[in-house]
């Protein structure tokens, strides 16, 4: 299973970066905010530090929008991967813009026909939030077993990022499950190296 943290903090990344242990990141706009910087350069740090995937998060409600959006995000490093969001207009952007080369990761699955969806629009990571679905009194873990069932079933190549990860816990539950990827907080990531 591959590690990424979900944080725009450069400084969390080049100490999981210098451990040697990460193999992408996700950041968003609350996110990047959180850190007080501008959007498009804080992407580019994170894309100098981090070689494998980074997702940056479109904002428009349209797909039109999404596209656009999408297109000046994949200038800024051949390694960023647009976010959408799980929407009709959503797989639409995703369609269109997994033609023209550009990788998406399809955000905020909640359900495994959304999973389903966003595979058949060609969305290159999907990422299910299984934190906020255990805030509604859900197992969230589930959603991850029956996303790769699904995908295992019919080989789809999209690779299912568990995210809204909360703990230690999530974190090997979902690679028990199969997972792809579980992005994390940087917190989490360092309480998978203790132990009682
Ligand atoms: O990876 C998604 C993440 O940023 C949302 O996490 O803990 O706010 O549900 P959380």
């Amino acid at each position: 299973m591959k590690i990424f943290l979900d944080t725009a903090n450069t400084k969390e990344l080049k100490k999981a970066a210098d451990i040697g242990i990460l193999d992408g990141c996700t950041t968003n706009p609350t996110l990047i905010m959180k850190e007080g910087k501008d959007y498009k350069k804080t992407l580019k740090e994170i894309c100098s530090i981090v070689s494998g995937p980074v997702s940056a998060e479109t904002v428009s409600l349209n797909a039109e929008g999404m596209v656009k959006e999408g297109r000046e995000f994949a200038k800024i490093a051949k390694n960023i991967v647009v976010k959408v969001t799980m929407t009709p207009e959503g797989m639409k952007a995703c369609r269109l813009l997994t033609k023209s080369g550009i990788r998406v990761n399809t955000t905020l699955v909640f359900s495994a026909n959304q999973a389903l969806l966003a595979a058949k629009a060609g969305s290159y990571l999907v990422s299910p939030f299984i934190g906020r679905l255990d805030d509604i009194g859900e197992k969230g873990t589930e959603l991850i077993k029956e996303i790769r069932q699904i995908y295992d079933n019919y080989s789809f190549k999209s690779q299912i990022l568990a995210a809204s990860i909360r703990s230690p816990e999530h974190v090997k539950e979902v690679a028990m499950l199969g997972a792809d990827i579980a992005t994390m907080p940087f917190k989490v990531y360092e309480q998978l190296f203790n132990h009682k």
